[in-house]
């Protein structure tokens, strides 16, 4: 007789749907509830792209302490940061430390990050280990791509992605030291990918979302609109973000 409801709340418990979507008064409320936001992207000095940044050889703590506590004196209060699922798959434990790391530095100097998941990038195919130098004077000359091209041509290997969104998003679902989760960087890029490549892109987009939102986060999801309104994926951003997000 019992056998339905336990059934029923075992699945609500253990988040297989995940939450819903935030309605619009839970935006706002969200919203209003913030100090007035400010901050930039924030890559480490040291780094010349995410895998820099976070892998094992290279993270610098110090010196991301050093310069995140320059942009708590100017006032900031939140960084944006890309992460990247090859330096999750290498090590996933010794990612999220670092990432906690980050996360414990920022929130000395009243700096809340959004975390960033995936990305079109000058670096299609990334490789883990030494990065190449940056080009000088050309801005973000040396990110990678992530998932890499060769990932999102090919399904098969999503379920790679899946265990890493769910994972790193679960370590922080509850966690009020994060201020979002912004899942796909600039997707309506126009520069990076050809008409049949944003097929893959526009299935991909709402698994990601689906994935991140199964694990309850307290914090909204959201996609950052770079080109317009124009197309489909702008549309898919926004039908699936708690809070909408753009870029100029
Ligand atoms: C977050 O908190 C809720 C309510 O306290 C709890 O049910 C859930 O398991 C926690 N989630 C994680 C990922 O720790
Ligand atoms: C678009 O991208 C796909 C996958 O990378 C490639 O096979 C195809 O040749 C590209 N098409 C054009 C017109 O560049
Ligand atoms: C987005 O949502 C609107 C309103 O529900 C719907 O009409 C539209 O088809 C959706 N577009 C996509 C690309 O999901």
């Amino acid at each position: 007789m019992f056998l339905i409801p336990v059934l029923l709340l075992a699945i609500f418990n253990c988040g297989v749907f995940g939450r819903a979507r935030w309605t619009e008064d839970q935006a706002k409320a969200w919203f209003n509830s913030q100090p007035y936001i400010m901050g930039t992207e924030y890559m480490a000095s040291y780094a010349v792209n995410q895998l820099e940044m976070f892998q094992a050889e290279t993270f610098n703590p110090d010196l991301i302490d050093k310069e995140l506590a320059l942009y708590g004196q100017l006032g900031m209060n939140t960084i944006r940061v890309f992460m990247i699922d090859l330096a999750y798959n290498i090590d996933p434990t010794g990612f999220k430390n670092r990432v906690n790391t980050l996360v414990e530095i920022s929130a000395k100097y009243g700096i809340k990050p959004t975390l960033l998941f995936f990305t079109p990038s000058v670096i299609k195919n990334p490789t883990p280990g030494k990065q190449p130098k940056p080009d000088p004077g050309l801005v973000s000359s040396r990110w990678a791509e992530t998932p890499s091209r060769d990932t999102l041509l090919n399904p098969s290997t999503w379920p790679q992605l899946e265990t890493y969104v769910k994972d790193v998003v679960g370590t922080f679902a509850n966690d009020s030291r994060v201020l979002m989760w912004d899942i796909w960087n600039e997707p309506d890029s126009p520069w990076f990918l050809n008409a049949t490549e944003m097929q893959f892109l526009n299935q991909a987009i709402p698994l990601a979302f689906e994935w991140a939102r199964s694990m309850n986060p307290i914090q909204p999801l959201t996609s950052s609109i770079f080109h317009g309104l124009d197309g489909v994926t702008p549309m898919i951003q926004i039908n699936n973000s708690d809070v909408v997000s753009f870029h100029k």
